[in-house]
């Protein structure tokens, strides 16, 4: 009983990704310099000044990816009012700015940690797990503080985003959950790891939220803690009333994970959205656009060592395995090879590996299937100094091709994953 009123009111998540950011201005990059302590201390020489706090608050707020959420279409950054469409209705995001009647502006640096670290928002009101405050209870308080100040400077916006739909007014359900799932809390180090390892922990389960889509959640949709970075499905919004459901894959060492990556593949691909294993499409596309693609390449280096040290997680299915056919092998030598090889090692001027990949061999085949259908989806975002984008073949190719075509990667160069089916296919269009 309770649980259904709370799966009804509950509507997760810090997935249901709707926004059109805008990328923050590169030049705020901080440098690395200084990074001794032992502790998850950001690389910051100017704390105690205001232009340093600013600075480096502006920079925390990218590594949060605070402006994804916050902005709307054609709206201005950090104003709010991007839709995340539920089986409930739409939750809106606020405004950020500071503008004392529809933003922020008569909140206190207080009210912002109460905010990040314990989800509630203005007049007390219980927020939304849409908005990952699961995660941002670990950033510290002088970080929380940065982001305020940077708030501070940001043009004060008039902008009310729309009232969320009727369910939303439930937020009393919200205590039942966070005292289920709820633990608050700052990051603490691990005095037995290195510096390092313990800054990138600190940016990936805190500001970074990774684990919002990339861990699974349960019934009642939180994060299953000891399954963490085991992969998570998250739901996109593509237009009104129409959603398209992603995979985001498992991130730890396992064979449909991040196995075959090296700590220098994975920085790679965060500072840039490409890198030797694969280049970024769909949903994740903003969060490296808005979040890692800002921030300094030890930053991303010292993350990248964070998950590659994560113990493997392998997946729990038994499904049957795919077969090849040979309506997939014509299919992959007409419209893939040329890109992909028939080695499925990939090229230098081409594209990614399909051997060993994480996209290809994940038990929930949707992004596999979104990468054919839509190709990498979202011109001029992103671009490869190397490779040519991958074209949608939507059009081109019937459902139960793309299944074949699917299958045949699936089965091949030793990759091994669980059947496509047709229907499959068919509730990605
Ligand atoms: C994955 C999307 C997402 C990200 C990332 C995100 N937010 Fe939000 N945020 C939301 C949503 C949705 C809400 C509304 C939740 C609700 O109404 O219960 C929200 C609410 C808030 C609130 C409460 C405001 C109020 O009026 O009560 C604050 C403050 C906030 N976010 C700040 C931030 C900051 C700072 C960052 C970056 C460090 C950030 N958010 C990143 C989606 C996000
Ligand atoms: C909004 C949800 C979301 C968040 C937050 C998110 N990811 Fe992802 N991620 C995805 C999805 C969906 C994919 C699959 C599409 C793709 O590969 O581009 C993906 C793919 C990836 C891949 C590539 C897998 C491959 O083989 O192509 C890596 C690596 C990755 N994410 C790392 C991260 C890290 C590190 C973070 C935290 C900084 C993060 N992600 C945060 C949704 C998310
Ligand atoms: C023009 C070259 C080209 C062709 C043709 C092409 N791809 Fe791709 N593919 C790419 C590139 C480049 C990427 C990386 C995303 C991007 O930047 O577009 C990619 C990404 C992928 C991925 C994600 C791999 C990962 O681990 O992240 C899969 C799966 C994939 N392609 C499958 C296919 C299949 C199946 C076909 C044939 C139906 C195909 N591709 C045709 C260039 C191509």
């Amino acid at each position: 009983m309770i649980r259904q009123a709370l799966l009804g009111i509950v509507v997760l998540c810090a997935c249901l990704h709707g926004a059109d950011g805008q990328a923050l201005d590169p030049s705020a990059h901080l440098t690395a310099a200084g990074k001794s302590v032992p502790a998850p201390v950001l690389p910051n020489t100017a704390a105690d000044s205001m232009p340093g706090r600013v600075a480096r608050g502006k920079y925390l707020a990218a590594a949060g990816d605070c402006v994804s959420c916050h902005t709307r279409h054609d709206g201005e950054a950090f104003a709010g009012g991007v839709g995340f469409e539920t089986p409930l209705g739409t939750i809106y995001s606020p405004n950020l700015t500071p503008d004392n009647e529809t933003g922020i502006g008569t909140w206190t640096a207080a009210d912002l940690r109460r905010a990040m670290h314990e989800g509630i928002g203005r007049g007390g009101r219980r927020l939304f797990p849409a908005f990952p405050y699961t995660s941002f209870t670990k950033v510290s308080d002088q970080d929380v503080d940065a982001i305020y100040a940077y708030l501070r400077t940001l043009k004060a916006v008039r902008y009310r985003p729309p009232d969320n739909g009727i369910l939303f007014t439930q937020r009393w359900a919200m205590a039942l959950w966070n005292a289920l799932f709820f633990e608050p809390g700052r990051f603490k180090p691990d005095s037995t790891q290195t510096t390092d390892w313990n800054t990138g922990a600190y940016l990936v389960q805190g500001l970074g939220h990774c684990g919002a889509c990339h861990t699974p959640r349960n019934m009642l949709l939180a994060e299953i803690a000891d399954r963490a970075f085991a992969g998570g499905t998250l739901t996109d919004a593509v237009a009104a009333n129409k959603a398209r459901l992603w995979f985001a894959v498992n991130l730890t060492a396992v064979h449909n994970g991040l196995a075959s990556w090296s700590v220098d593949d994975l920085a790679k691909y965060l500072k840039t959205g490409y890198g030797q294993r694969a280049g970024a499409f769909g949903p994740m596309v903003d969060v490296i656009v808005n979040g890692t693609m800002q921030l300094t390449s030890d930053d991303a280096r010292v993350m990248s060592v964070y998950l590659k040290s994560l113990p493997a997680q392998e997946g729990q299915n038994h499904l049957a395995v795919a077969e090849q056919t040979k309506l997939g092998g014509t299919i992959y030598k007409a419209r893939c090879e040329k890109c992909h090889m028939s080695s499925g090692r990939g090229g230098f001027l081409t594209g990614p590996p399909l051997a060993s990949s994480a996209i290809v061999q994940a038990d929930d085949p949707t992004s596999l299937i979104n990468i054919i259908l839509y190709g990498q989806g979202t011109p001029n975002t992103l671009s490869s100094n190397t490779w040519e984008t991958m074209q949608p073949y939507a059009d081109a190719l019937s459902d139960d091709e793309v299944a074949a075509v699917s299958n045949y990667v699936r089965a091949s160069w030793k990759n091994r994953a669980p059947a496509v089916k047709s229907r499959e296919v068919a509730r990605q269009r």
